[in-house]
């Protein structure tokens, strides 16, 4: 590289920070393709289902339909999409801009893209995984209070 303007030994650190930075930029590039590996309901989408929607989608539960398995939920796919998306579901009154509480039930931004991406790419399946990974976290089992 040839630039007038530097002494050789700054050309040759700036060359090296320029190879630095490509190789960064690769790594970088690489990650994302693997971030960006397949969404599978028994992976991802399962676990958040049971956490936030199946203690009222369920059979009894105060929703109209349950979402316990595969089946369920797949088939409903592009409906749970736009509800989640437009937050219509998990039912949530109190605005999330002003308080938070300890028992919110709200989804994040990343498990709906979550959901977004299961049913842009098919609502597959996925892997059996070990029921210890799918196994909801306690302190978001919603309780419901008619608030
Ligand atoms: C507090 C109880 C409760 C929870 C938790 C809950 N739902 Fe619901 N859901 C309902 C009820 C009641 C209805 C039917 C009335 C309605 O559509 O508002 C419903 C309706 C729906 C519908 C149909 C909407 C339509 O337009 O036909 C979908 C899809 C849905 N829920 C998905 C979910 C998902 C996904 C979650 C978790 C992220 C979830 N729900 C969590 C109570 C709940």
């Amino acid at each position: 590289m040839y630039l007038p303007f530097l002494s050789r030994a700054a050309q040759r650190r700036t060359c090296a920070s320029y190879i630095g930075l490509l190789i960064l930029l690769n790594l970088l590039s690489i990650a994302d393709v693997l971030g960006q590996k397949a969404v599978t309901y028994t992976e991802h989408i399962a676990p958040i289902i049971q956490s936030n929607c199946t203690s009222c989608h369920k059979p009894g539960g105060a929703a109209p339909f349950s979402l316990l398995t595969f089946q369920d939920v797949a088939r409903r796919a592009r409906t749970i999409q736009s509800v989640t998306q437009s937050r219509y579901m998990p039912p949530w009154k109190a605005d999330p801009h002003y308080v938070s509480f300890a028992n919110e039930r709200r989804l994040t931004d990343q498990q709906i893209a979550l959901i977004r991406r299961w049913t842009e790419s098919g609502a597959k399946r996925g892997p059996e995984v070990a029921r210890t990974a799918s196994v909801p976290t306690p302190e978001k089992a919603p309780s419901v209070s008619p608030t």
